[in-house]
């Protein structure tokens, strides 16, 4: 007997063939998100999973799987996978870092220029017709190219910031909790630095560090305070590494320049305080939204789906809480 995989939500074509060569598909064909509950009822007969960071895969909704053998992810951040719930059962989960890599950075280093320059306000200028001349002091922003970056997280993403950051002439700062990345530090001229230094030297701070409980807040009042006034904050990582009620109170009182993000700590809610903000740039969410990128992550997140349920090892398994 086939086994059944439950695909929760809408994906690219290719990742249903994949499935369907070895198991019995359960495709929900909607942009709709399930909440826990409706999910645990959808899990019932599923061998397998592949779910999107919008899906709650909570300890409850796990424990309440019998047959579930494998969730795959399609993302590389898995926050919303109570990873020790399903390491208790066995169960294998997979996600797709990588593919994403280079996209996610041209999105930072995009929100980062545009914070500084000012784009999406000289762009509302020009479209409500006030473009009248060019004048001396108009809609200028600040340096990017000689000032210092500082990488909170120097993974795959953060390094392929720091590559971008090269070309730009920045000095590079980082903080890592392990010192592993000495040769690609050297590479780009990079410096390993504690993080309160790094929060007091950098001209734009951005966060790369997968959320876990020891990262959430890790950018609360004490952090924003330890930055310059001129200095912007950028997140591309998951917006509850920022304590968001304080950033906006920094933001409000110049503490920071301004802040560049494209994740929020209650998405798809954005805090009304960043919405009437002038000095933030703000995005849906759409760090690896290139249609080839998402078509390979959703491809991977299956063909792992498919490896584990035929008893091949997947190529992207996420380690166990206190393995790695
Ligand atoms: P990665 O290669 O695992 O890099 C994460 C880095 O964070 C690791 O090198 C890790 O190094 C470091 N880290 C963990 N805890 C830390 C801490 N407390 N302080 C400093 N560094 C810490 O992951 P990635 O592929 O770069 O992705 C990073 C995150 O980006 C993902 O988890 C996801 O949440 C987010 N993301 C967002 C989008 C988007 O659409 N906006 C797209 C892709 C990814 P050590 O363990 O050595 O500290
Ligand atoms: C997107 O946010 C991801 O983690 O891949």
């Amino acid at each position: 007997m086939k086994p059944r995989v439950l695909v929760t939500r809408h994906v690219y074509p290719a990742a249903i063939s994949i499935l369907q060569e070895h198991c019995v598909v359960d495709y929900q064909d909607t942009y709709d998100v399930m909440d826990a509950e409706r999910l645990q009822r959808r899990l019932q007969h599923a061998h397998g999973v592949v779910c999107q960071l919008t899906d709650p895969l909570t300890a409850a909704v796990i424990q309440a799987a019998p047959h579930l053998k494998v969730i795959s992810q399609i993302a590389v951040g898995h926050d919303n996978i109570d990873l020790a719930a399903a390491a208790a059962r066995g169960i294998v989960v997979t996600n797709t870092p990588g593919v994403l890599t280079e996209a996610t950075a041209d999105l930072t280093f995009a929100l980062l220029l545009a914070v500084a320059r000012r784009l999406p306000a000289a762009e509302q200028f020009l479209r409500a017709g006030e473009w009248k001349r060019w004048d001396v002091d108009l809609l200028c922003g600040a340096d990017v190219a000689g000032r210092t970056l500082g990488l909170v997280g120097f993974g795959r993403i953060g390094q392929a910031v720091a590559r971008r950051a090269k070309g730009f002439g920045m000095r590079i700062l980082f903080s890592s909790r392990s010192d592993g990345n000495a040769a690609v530090a050297n590479e780009l001229g990079a410096m390993q630095v504690p993080l309160e230094m790094l929060l007091k030297q950098s001209d734009f701070v951005s966060l790369h560090v997968p959320l876990r409980a020891e990262t959430r807040h890790l950018i609360g009042v004490e952090q924003l305070c330890q930055m310059k006034r001129s200095a912007f904050l950028i997140n591309t990582a998951r917006g509850p590494v920022v304590d968001e009620a304080a950033l906006v109170a920094a933001l409000e009182e110049n503490l920071i320049a301004g802040a560049g993000l494209d994740v929020f700590e209650h998405e798809p809610q954005v805090h009304p305080g960043l919405l009437a903000l002038p000095n933030v740039v703000l995005l849906p969410h759409v760090g690896s939204a290139v249609t080839s990128v998402r078509a390979l992550m959703c491809a991977l997140a299956a063909s792992d789906c498919a490896a584990v349920l035929t008893g091949e090892r997947p190529k992207h398994p996420v380690a166990a809480p206190g393995r790695s």
